[in-house]
This record gives structure tokens, sequence and C-alpha cells, in this order.
């Protein structure tokens, strides 16, 4: 070897001698077959792209920790709850939704918001968003809402009018479509933003007491939004701009933090609380339930390789810890099978082994076997069945869920009640929290992404947007050049 730069093997470890000329019969080719290098090469490289995730395709991501400040020993058996003051190692993936895998960070688009926490007890999933709610709040809506931000069947393009036409026929989303459509639909990067668990969770502790749980990750560095018109521009000029933000922050040592609180609701509030607290379209105001500050989330270590670390992470809200449970709402019940279905499929059912994904700092002790990929030892001469006699892994009735009252007959619930207020959150968006500033981008935005509707879906919007507040339903029809008079009777 000309200098101490590693030798070059096959993928067993045989020495190559020429990685520059395949072998040919002659200078001037034809090529032989018994080339396994030059075959190797090609074979390998023809299966190197495994299927993106069919949602939250583009992301980035960084390891780091979360500490507990404030014990919620009251409310939960859970370690990583409970252990003050203690390190637990995570990862974080931050992504786009409805891009491929190469599309720019900037797009207009809620932002994946998902940790993995490798605690003692077993990998903890927070699989959010940087938004509290969503577009629809039963499963059954979710690949149809999903097809409206993905590409025409006909054109494979991405026209606008797809999505307006199916939000203005769901009227749950518009809670979440302001949000879209506001400056936060457009962070500078993950270090920017919130992050929420978004649904309500639950907590349960050795009393088998039951309370329900929203968690919020507030980000220490300050929101930090860009304009339309500036996440335009990067888009073109710079598409990867979140990522490399997050990834040189924490390469110089200016590591991003968040300050991790909770909304706590007795079990029992649920039957009596005014609003549907499993409703996943409605947050739950702070003045009726505020939050408490319980932590810090810091990302401090860039992965060393994107695809092994990133691109192969797998989150999944199945992964609870005993004293974190789910609660009824409705998507998060399909999300609880949802994604590790989706895993098995991207990455094959031996997925928990990928280094990222394993639970690092628990034992695993199962009697799954076998599967295509299996790299671990396959649990050895251990007994493969149970019950045996032979000293297998045993349950332990001591990590038992406290039972869940349920009521109730079986039948598909329409939404909206006709005494729900779909619009009372949005007003709220509109009248208390933006200012005018950002009401008045707000309009625009809308107005700019619904120029290529037929008119009557526009119709059927703005009569939505009159009825969050008459300035809104009044400024996008002017906007749109409709008559506002006819528009406000709608
Ligand atoms: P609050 O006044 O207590 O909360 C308003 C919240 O709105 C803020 O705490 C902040 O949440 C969020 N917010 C602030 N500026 C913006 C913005 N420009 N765009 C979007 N969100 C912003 O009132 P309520 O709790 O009664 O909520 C009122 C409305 O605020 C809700 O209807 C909902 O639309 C929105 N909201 C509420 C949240 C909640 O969990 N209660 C969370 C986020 C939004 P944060 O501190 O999380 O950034
Ligand atoms: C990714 C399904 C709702 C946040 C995914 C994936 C699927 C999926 C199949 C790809 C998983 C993979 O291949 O790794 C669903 C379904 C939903 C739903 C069926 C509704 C019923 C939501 C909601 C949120 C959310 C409400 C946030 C509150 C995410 C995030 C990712 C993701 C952050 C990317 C995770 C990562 O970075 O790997 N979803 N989703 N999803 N989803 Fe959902």
């Amino acid at each position: 070897m000309a200098d101490q730069s590693p030798r070059l093997t096959t993928a067993f470890g045989n020495p190559i001698s020429d990685n520059q000329n395949s072998i040919t019969a002659g200078p001037r080719g034809p090529v032989l077959m018994q080339d396994y290098h030059l075959i190797e090469k090609m074979a390998h490289f023809n299966r190197e792209r495994i299927p993106e995730r069919v949602v939250h395709a583009k992301g980035y991501g960084a390891y780091g920790t979360f500490r507990l400040t404030k014990s919620l020993s009251a409310y939960t058996r859970a370690k990583v709850l409970t252990e003050v003051g203690k390190e637990v190692p995570m990862v974080a993936r931050f992504s786009t939704v409805g891009g491929e895998s190469g599309s720019a960070d900037t797009a207009r688009d809620p932002r994946g918001f998902a940790l993995k926490f490798y605690t003692e007890e077993g990998n903890w999933d927070l699989v959010g968003n940087n938004t509290p709610i969503f577009f629809v709040r039963d499963a059954i809506k979710f690949s149809d809402f999903i097809r409206t931000q993905k590409r025409d069947p006909r054109t494979h393009l991405k026209p606008h009018w797809r999505r307006w036409d199916f939000w203005s026929l769901s009227p749950e989303a518009i809670h979440q479509v302001m949000i879209l459509y506001s400056d936060r639909g457009t962070p500078k990067s993950a270090r920017f933003m919130n992050g929420y668990g978004s649904h309500t969770f639950s907590l349960w502790n050795e009393r088998g007491e039951r309370h329900w749980v929203k968690f919020h990750f507030h980000t220490k560095q300050g929101i930090q939004n860009f304009s339309a018109e500036e996440a335009d521009r990067i888009a073109g000029t710079d598409p990867d701009y979140s990522a490399a933000d997050l990834s040189s922050a924490i390469e110089q040592g200016d590591f991003p933090k968040w300050k991790v609180s909770v909304q706590i609701m007795p079990e029992l509030d649920a039957d009596t609380y005014r609003i549907n607290p499993f409703d996943l379209t409605k947050v739950w105001p702070h003045g009726d339930y505020p939050l408490i500050e319980i932590g810090e989330m810091e990302l401090n270590r860039n992965p060393e390789n994107y695809f092994a670390e990133i691109e192969q992470s797998a989150f999944e809200p199945s992964n609870v810890v005993p004293g974190i449970g789910f609660s009824p709402d409705k998507m998060l019940q399909n999300r609880i099978l949802s994604y590790s279905d989706a895993h098995r499929y991207r990455l094959g059912v031996n997925y928990h082994q990928i280094p990222v994904n394993q639970a690092r700092n628990a034992k695993v002790q199962t009697y799954h076997r076998d599967g295509a990929m299996r790299t671990d030892g396959n649990h050895g001469a251990q007994v493969d069945y149970q019950p045996n006699s032979f000293g297998g892994p045993v349950e332990d009735p001591a990590f038992a869920e406290p039972p869940l009252r349920i009521r109730g007959d079986a039948a598909r619930y329409g939404w909206p009640n006709d005494d729900e207020d779909l619009y009372g959150q949005p007003r709220q968006l509109w009248s208390k929290v933006l200012n005018d500033g950002e009401r008045e981008r707000l309009v625009k935005n809308i107005v700019t992404s619904m120029g290529d509707s037929p008119r009557h879906i526009q119709e059927r919007m703005i009569a939505h947007w009159y009825k969050v507040h008459p300035d809104f339903g009044r400024g996008v029809a002017e906007g749109l050049g409709i008559d506002t008079r006819q528009a406000a009777a709608e």
C-alpha cells in the first residue's frame, strides 16, 4: 500500500487490488463475469434505496438528553418522570410532512417533532409535531387528508386546490389550517420551534390512579419563523437550510434546549369538561389546565451517519413505559398500530435491532425469533415458547395498567355534534393570540394558496373563515376578489 490508508476489501474482507479498472479480455473489453468485485459494487448500489417514509420523508436529527427537574410521582410511576436530576439519553428527528425526501426544509407544512427516550424501563417515544393540534380527529380520514398534500394522480403536480377542497369539506381542520398558514407554518429550523405531544396521553401511578396529560416542549431559543417570501426563496437556494442550522449549531457547541411542561387533567374531569379532551383538533386552554414545568431537553450530539442513525430511526407511539399510557383519542388509537406496521415494511421485521432503535438502557427479553436480517444472536439457546419450565422470561403483573372505564354502544359516531363549537378555538387564535401583523399575513398566505382553487371551493372555505371571525372572512374574500356581502351570507 502506498500510504497508511486502510486497505480496501470486498464486503467479506477480501483485499481488492484494483478499484479503478474492471477485468476485461484485452484492454478494450468485453468485461469478464468473474469480476465479483465489480458485480458486488453494482448489485449493492442497485439496492441502496429503501422506501422513504410515506409521510415525514424529509428530516434531520440529533442526540441529546432529557433532565427532569420536577417529579410527577403523584401521577405516575414512570422513572423518566419521577427521578429528578437524572439525565435520560434521547434522539430527536424533525421533518416536514408532505414532501419527498429531497424536498425543501422551509416548505409551509407542520414539522414533525419525534423523540425517543432510552429509559431504563424501555424506550419511550413521543412522536409529535410543532403544533398542539391536527387537521383531522379520526384516523379513518388520515390517508385521504395526506393525499391532498401529495401529488395529483393525473399530473404528478401539487396543486393547492386539492387541500382546500378537502379542508372546506372537513371543518374540524380549520384550527390547524390557521396555524399552518400563520407565521408558525414556516419555522426557521427545529431550534426555533416548539414541540407538542399533541394527543392526550395518560399517566398512572402505583395506587391505580389515572390522569390525562399533554406534553409541551417550548424552545429556549425563542420562536423564529421565515416570512412566506423568505421561505420560498430559501427553498430554491438552500433547500436543506434547517438541517444545516441544527447540525452547525451543535457542531459549534451551541446546544439547543427546550423547556418541557405538562398539562394534567384528573381522569374523571374528562366526563364533564366542556371540551372533549380526546379531540385532537382542540387544545386544552392554559387557563383551564395550566402548564407545569417539569424539565429540560437538550440536543448536543450530531449523528455520525445520516442513513444509519436518522433514516433508519423508527419512532412509534406504541413505545410507552410503565406509568405512561394512551387515551381514547381516535387518532392516537390508530397511530399505536400504524407506526410499527410502517417500520416493518420500511425497515424489516427486525428493525428493533438497528442500533438507533434499540432499547439501549433496558434488557430486551422476548419470544420473537428469526425473521429477515436477524443479527443479534436470536436469543441463542434460550427456550422460545411460553409457558415453559426452562427459565424463560415471564410476565410481571406488577406492571398492569389500571383498568380503563369505557362505556357506549359500538357505532360510527359522526362529528361535529349539534352542540359542538367548532369555531371557538380558531376564534380565540384569531382574536386573542395573533396580533394585527400576524392576522394580515395569515390572510395573505391563505389568499396566495387558494388562488388556484375553483370558485366554489373558495366560497365554501370563506364561509368557514367568516364563522371564525367576520374580519377574517372579509379579508380572504377581498383578497380573492369575491363579493364579501354574498360570502358573508353563505
Ligand atoms: P393562551 O393565551 O393561554 O395561549 C395562547 C397560546 O398560543 C400561547 O401560549 C402560545 O402557545 C400560542 N401562540 C402564541 N403566539 C402564537 C402564534 N403566533 N401562532 C400560534 N400560536 C401562538 O390561551 P389558550 O390556552 O386559551 O389558547 C388560545 C388559543 O391559542 C387556542 O385556541 C389555540 O388556537 C392557541 N394555542 C393554544 C395552546 C394551548 O396549549 N393552550 C398551544 C398553542 C396555541 P405556546 O406557548 O405553546 O407557543
Ligand atoms: C410518520 C402514520 C398522525 C407525527 C408517520 C409514518 C406513518 C404515520 C405511517 C411513517 C413512519 C415511518 O415510516 O417511520 C400516521 C397516521 C396518523 C398520523 C396513521 C393518524 C391516524 C400523526 C400525528 C402526528 C404525527 C397526529 C403528530 C402529532 C408523525 C411524525 C412522523 C410521522 C413526527 C415522523 C417520525 C420520524 O421522524 O421518523 N406517521 N400519522 N403523525 N408521524 Fe404520523
